[in-house]
Order: C-alpha cells, then structure tokens, then sequence
C-alpha cells in the first residue's frame, strides 16, 4: 500500500513522454522504438549522427543546441547546424592527423564549447573518445592516458603543463593539441561537410575511467549503440521535448556529462545548457532564470547546499520556467524532495545508474507517484533482482545486491584490456536457473509497490560530493609522498557532501606527526592525483588493521571512525 509519505503529481505542467508506467513496461521491446533512431544499415548507427547531424540536416538545424555560459558571465550559443559544422572541422583535423577508426583519442579541458564539439567529432570518425575532469592531476592524467593508450590529447596550455612531468612515459601519446593555441586556425581551415563512420552497433565511442575498490581506474567502454538507451531514458525519465532549455551540472569528465549532458540530450533535439563556472547558489538561479531552464539534472550535494543557501535566495530569481527536476548519484535524501516541492513547487526526482550502464535504470518518472527516500522504479525493459552473496533471490524487504538482467543497449560493453575484472562484475543465480546477472556493488531492497530503496555500497567505493573516488588510489597517492610508510583511506558520512574522504597514515620512523604535515599530504594528494580526491581528514596511527594476508581492512577503519562494532575480525592479523 502506498502510504501519505507519497506525492501524487496531478499538475504537470507539460503531458509527459512517458504517460503509462505501467503499461509501457508491460509490453515494452527496444524494437518498438528503434526507428526512433536513425540507422545507416540494420546494425549500423553512429551516436554521434544521431545527437547533432541528425538535427542538422532537419528542421531543427537553425534551432539552439547549446547555451554556454562562460566562468566571468560571457555568453555564445549554437545551433545544430554549428554544432555540425564545428564538428566536422575537428573531424577532419584529426583525420589529417592519422586518426583511424578505433584509436582513442583524449579530451582534458575545462567546460569549454571545443569540449562538447571534439566529442562529437571523436565518435563521428569511429575513433574512442575519452574525457577527463579538469581536477586530475599528473597521476590521474598518467594512468588513464597510458592504459588507453591515447594517440592524441587535446587540452589547453594552462592544463597541460600537469602533463610535463609524465608525458615522457607515455609513448603512444603522439600529440597533445592546445585548443588555445593554433587549434582555432587549423580548424577553420578544415572542411565543413564530413561523411559520418558508418559504425557497427557494437564499436566502441568512448571510454571512461572510474573507480572501485581495489587498483587502478578501470577504463569503461561504451559502444555506438548506448545511443538507444541515452536517447529512451533521456525522453522518458528526463521528459526531454525538443523545446526543452535543459540543463545537467555535471561535468563531461563524468558520465552524466556524456550521457544526459551531450548524447541523450541532443538526441531528443533538446537545447542544453552548458555552465563553465563553480558551484554557486546566486549563479546558478540566474542562469535558471536567463535561460529559463525548463529541465534540470543535478545532484545532491549541490542540492543540499541550495538548500542551505536558504529560501530567501530563491525568491529574488523567477524560476517558474522550471518544469521538471531531477538527482542523480548519491542517496537524494527525503527531506530534499519535500523541500524542492515546497520551495521550486517541484519535487527532486531520484535516478539511479552508475558509469558501467551508461544510462539510467531505476528513475522517479514524471507520471508515477513519488516516494520521498525512494530511486523509484526500473525503467521499462530493466529485470533488477536482489540477490544474496551465495546467488539466491532475496525476497521483498530484505536488503540484498542490487543485479540486473544485462539485457540493456547501455551496459557496458568491456572494461579496456581489463577481461578478468570485467567477467568479476557478473555472478550466476541459483534461483533464475543459473542466469548471468551484472552486480552494481551496491546494496538495495524493494517494497511491496515495486520502490526500490538504495541502502549503501557493497565494496570500500567512496562517493564524495556525487564524485566516485576509489580509495586505493588516494592510499597510492600518499604512500608516495616520503614521510608516508602506509595509508588506509575510507569515506567519513558527511552531512553536506555524502561522505568525506579521511585517511589512516602510518608514518616513517621519526617523522613528527604534527597537524603541518597533515595539510602538506592534503596539499600533496591534490596536486598530484586530483583535485576532488584529496583526504579532506587524515589521522596518525601506528598501524593499520589488516587481513592475515596483508589487505587493508578499512570497513574496521570506517567502523572505529563511526563508533560501530567491528563485526567479523577472523580474517583479521593481530592488531
Ligand atoms: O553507489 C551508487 C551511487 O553512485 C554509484 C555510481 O557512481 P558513478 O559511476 O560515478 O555514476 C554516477 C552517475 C550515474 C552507484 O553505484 N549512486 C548513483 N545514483 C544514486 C546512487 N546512490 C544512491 N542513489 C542514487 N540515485
């Protein structure tokens, strides 16, 4: 039974995409609505065709697919046929270039429009495009760009000087183009017309590395035909319509950026809104305002600190523009939903997905009933399942892993010359007569009107600020700085921003453990991995608490750092 916590939407300002739920899911096929979509053979489509050409070559080639608002207030905008055309003169650039079918090619740059133009031509040649937060540091920019081994790098002088330390190690690397410098000039003198790589279905279009528990950051590849599924998910569950202003605060080095930013995005022939600046409550009502932002996406620790930021502020912009809005990649607390109804006349609306299904598949969709704390339902075609560590359906209400059927044309087609790792995100269930489901590393339950209720992760993942951070590379990160002997790294639960990232040092023998030298390995982890997945905490012990086998036990780091009991200690060395 749906309780009062529920809340019932009968005046939506605009008949949604998605006016059934229910019967959409009951006799939901992809192929219904492939054509949707335009496919140059039966198993050939080119996602990037179907976010910008496609539009370019219709009635939509005059219409605005992207506002940008630079980081001091200026501001251009393009329509589909110039989103087309610069495109297609970046294509043809790295064409001359040598850039060939499949080699991946590398994007470092700040929220600039050349980012969101160089994508789109990295996936028109059928090269692999790869994106990079402009936080990453030379460690972070070092181990994605060497084990991609990336032809090209196009950045700007500024960032690339993080490169100079590194780039000698890197001998696949053969240029690195400075949009700042030449890049405008070579540019314009390509053609404006190109012939679009007729890609097959299952080529790669671009890659991004993420994090889990233990090693390196995995390179995940996503194929042409993820298109299906960014454009279905962005029309049903971001009720995206061509005259939609739409705006994700994500950032393109994240896969929100690629996905609902770019791809999905211009695939419903919406405009997007890009906003190169900082996270700021003032700046970011004003850019609802000016560019009367019908749809957003964002996330919940921004919107925590709106909240903060009070009601007062809002009242000073008109948002009424405002349609539909929507969280991603944190736990969206209830109080936040309750909150944006009351405050925007809106709720938030939760969607869950994560890097490796390249799109979402648990959503609060615009017609179904919300309930506040809930991801909502799968979206329709996704099987999830609950399942016990030993592969046995949980039922109802109990707390299990969060699988699902890998039927979808999103889910991540490999993890780059990573085959073991991979098949590791697989496991058969004993119920389903031994099927093969994908595991999110996540922990959830479903009630009994079919919510499904995010509980935590399974593994030592740390989200901080909705950024996906794997402690093993912030613990590698300090181990190499020489005062450091070994670190054991978790997320702390922090009010405004999910978690935090604190970290256990041990220290050389006598190194004097002062609170200087807790900013310095702060500083230092900044620098050198990234800006974002820095230990914001760090604390000195004598020693870390392992397994008999020499791994870092951090979940008793988290439950000493939490008060909790330890829980199983057997596999623990003495400590
Ligand atoms: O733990 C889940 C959390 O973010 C993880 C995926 O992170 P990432 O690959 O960076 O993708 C983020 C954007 C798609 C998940 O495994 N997460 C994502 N969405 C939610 C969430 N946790 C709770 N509620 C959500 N809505």
């Amino acid at each position: 039974m749906l309780d009062n916590k529920v809340i019932h939407k009968e005046n939506l300002k605009m008949a949604p995409n998605l006016e059934d739920y229910t019967a959409t899911s009951k006799y939901f096929t992809y192929d219904r609505y492939i054509d949707e979509l335009v496919w140059f053979d039966h198993d050939k489509i080119n996602a990037a065709y179907n976010a910008i050409t496609k539009n370019a070559l219709g009635d939509r080639k005059n219409k605005i697919a992207m506002y940008w608002e630079g980081e001091n207030g200026e501001s251009r905008k393009y329509t589909f046929l110039e989103m087309e055309e610069a495109s297609n003169q970046i294509a043809n650039y790295l064409k001359s270039l040598g850039v060939s079918k499949g080699d991946r090619v590398f994007i470092f740059l700040p929220r600039v429009p050349e980012l969101y133009m160089a994508f789109i031509a990295i996936l028109k040649i059928g090269a692999v495009a790869g994106t990079m937060f402009s936080a990453f540091g030379p460690q972070a920019l070092y181990d994605r760009l060497d084990q991609s081994q990336a032809k090209i790098l196009i950045t700007t002088s500024e960032l690339a000087k993080r490169l100079s330390t590194v780039k000698k190690n890197l001998p696949h690397l053969k240029r690195i183009l400075l949009t700042d410098k030449g890049f405008a000039h070579e540019i314009s003198m390509q053609p404006k017309s190109l012939h679009v790589a007729q890609t097959n279905e299952d080529d790669d279009a671009y890659m991004l590395y993420t994090s889990g528990t233990t090693g390196k950051p995995k390179g995940v590849v996503h194929r042409h035909k993820a298109i299906v599924y960014e454009y279905l998910t962005s029309k049903w569950v971001l009720d995206l319509h061509e005259s939609d202003v739409y705006w994700c605060t994500a950032d393109p080095g994240w896969v929100t950026g690629i996905v609902y930013e770019i791809l999905g995005t211009w695939a419903c022939g919406a405009a997007t809104v890009v906003h190169a600046g900082r996270f700021d409550p003032s700046v970011w009502y004003s850019i609802i305002q000016k560019y009367e932002v019908t749809v957003w996406y964002t996330a919940p620790t921004a919107i925590r600190m709106l909240a903060a930021a009070g009601e007062d502020l809002i009242k000073k912009y008109n948002l009424t523009s405002l349609r539909h809005i929507t969280s991603v990649g944190e736990p969206l607390n209830p109080e936040l939903v309750t909150w944006s109804k009351k405050v925007y006349g809106l709720p938030f609306h939760d969607t869950y997905w994560q890097t490796e299904t390249g799109g979402i598949l648990m959503a609060n969709f615009p017609s179904v009933p919300i309930k506040p704390g809930s991801m909502g339902k799968p979206f329709p075609g996704i099987i999830p399942h609950i399942v016990s560590d030993d592969g046995h359906l949980l039922k109802t209400g109990q707390t299990g892993n969060l699988a699902f059927e890998p039927n979808w044309p999103s889910i991540m087609k490999k993890l780059w010359r990573r085959p073991v790792k991979y098949e590791s995100y697989f496991m058969r269930v004993k119920d389903l007569a031994n099927k093969r489901v994908y595991l999110t590393g996540d922990q959830a339950y479903k009630d009994e009107d079919g919510y499904y209720w995010f509980v935590g992760r399974a593994d030592d993942v740390i989200k901080t600020s909705g950024e996906r951070v794997g402690p093993f590379e912030v613990e590698s990160a300090l181990i190499a700085h020489h005062a450091v002997v070994e670190a054991g790294v978790i997320g702390k639960p922090d009010a405004l921003r999910g978690s935090i990232i604190k970290a256990f040092v041990v220290l050389k023998e006598g190194i004097k453990p002062t609170e200087a030298l807790k900013n310095e390995l702060s500083e230092y982890v900044k620098k050198n991995l990234a800006g974002h997945a820095y230990p914001k905490e760090i604390e000195f012990i004598d020693k870390l608490p392992k397994t008999r086998s020499g791994k870092i036990m951090r979940r008793i780091l988290k439950a000493k750092e939490l008060g909790l009991p330890i829980g199983d200690t057997s596999t623990l060395e003495e400590y």
